[in-house]
């Protein structure tokens, strides 16, 4: 099968890390890595990408500018070979710089005529069952059709049934460590950590859990895959998640009530031994540890704090990261005047979006005293 991973813009050098490290070399275009494999792969992909949005089977690619020629691509997947009878069939579609562009008449004529196809092999589709999506990518008027076998964004680990102001999607976290480089040893702090999702994933690959461990997948759904295959994975996940490392993870936040809520999202995955989580200003942090990593998600200024606020709140930051011996920090923020109060050139820069907000990743490597 040809198979495509997504990720967030950004990203792409973070999931590019990771897909090597499950021993996948594929190239990228447009925030899509396509590479070949079987169902066992996308089992796998689904349960171990941190930074990935979702996994894809595409099913065929062809050249449209017309709805008839969009309706014979589509026309011709055996989609009875996909979709069971009683599946619910969802069309999303993008079209970007193409002679199709109407979304919603894409959208109807891929379904009219993959409902066509269905209908030679079954007498009626009563669509009553699972809901499997399509996805139909129209690009320089280059069609791809495509299978979603994710169903919920991979950023849905499970952990979160509470939010607290402004969380950061769970895949940006991840690929935020990813990038830093830390890998479980050093300590952590995150001194703005709100619902605490960069502690709760950095114990997570500090124990190595896979991130979709305790999610489930659209692709379990499908006849065509064989349910064995995740239950396999699973067992030699659980067979590699190690309960007794030692890790050094904190996480603070000024607001009491936001810190109830990281707690609890660490509970729901029993991670709450492992990360201290605390109500304190982050202007009072010490650490009797030396070279650790900073995570960090503060307010901007955009829609939490004030701009005058945040030209207090970064000075201090800067403050108290020189205070900590030998760590790392990284930043994400979208306040362009983020180094200058913070009173450091950032070592490394990255473009990022946080939502729909251009944001930078400003990483700043450990400066021995
Ligand atoms: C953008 S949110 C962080 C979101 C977090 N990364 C998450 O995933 O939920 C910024 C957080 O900084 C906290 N905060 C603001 N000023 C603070 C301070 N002086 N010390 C500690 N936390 C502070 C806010 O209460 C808020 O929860």
């Amino acid at each position: 099968m040809e198979i495509q991973v997504a990720c967030g813009f950004g990203m792409e050098t973070a999931t590019k890390l990771e897909l090597k490290r499950l021993g996948y070399d594929a190239p990228c275009i447009d925030g899509r890595f396509e590479l070949k494999g079987d169902s066992r792969d996308i089992v796998s992909l689904n349960l171990h990408l941190r930074t990935a949005d979702r996994v894809l089977i595409t099913l065929k690619k062809f050249t449209a500018t017309t709805f008839d020629e969009l309706f014979d691509g589509v026309s011709e997947i055996d989609w009875a070979n996909y979709l069971p009878r009683n599946g619910f069939i969802a069309v999303n579609a993008k079209s970007i710089k193409s002679t199709l562009f109407a979304l919603s008449s894409i959208q109807s004529i891929t379904k009219k005529a993959i409902v066509n196809v269905m209908l030679k092999t079954y007498p009626s589709l009563p669509e009553d069952g699972d809901r499997f999506c399509v996805e139909v990518n129209v690009l320089r008027d280059e069609v791809t059709i495509s299978l979603d076998t994710s169903g919920a964004g991979l950023h849905k680990r499970g952990y979160r049934k509470l939010v607290w102001e402004a969380p950061i999607k769970e895949t940006l976290a991840s690929g935020i460590i990813e990038l830093s480089g830390w890998r479980g040893d050093r300590a952590v702090i995150d001194p703005f950590t709100g619902s605490g999702t960069f502690p709760i994933e950095c114990c997570m690959r500090a124990l190595s859990i896979p991130s979709g461990y305790f999610r489930e997948f659209a692709f379990e759904k499908y006849p065509f895959i064989d349910s064995n295959i995740l239950k396999e994975e699973k067992q030699i996940a659980k067979d590699g998640i190690e309960w007794d490392k030692k890790v050094r993870i904190s996480g603070f936040d000024i607001k009491g009530k936001a810190i109830g809520i990281a707690y609890q999202s660490a509970k729901e995955f029993g991670l709450e031994k492992y990360i201290h989580f605390e109500t304190q200003d982050m202007r009072n942090i010490s650490s009797r540890y030396e070279g650790g990593m900073i995570f960090a998600n503060p307010p901007y200024g955009e829609r939490l704090g004030t701009k005058e606020e945040i030209e207090v709140l970064y000075r201090d930051f800067g403050r108290v990261f020189r205070s900590l011996k030998d760590w790392g920090a990284n930043v994400i923020t979208s306040c362009p005047q983020f180094e200058r109060l913070f009173a450091r050139s950032a070592d490394r820069e990255r473009k990022v979006y946080n939502a729909k907000l251009l944001c930078r990743i400003y990483t700043y490597f450990p400066q021995k005293k």
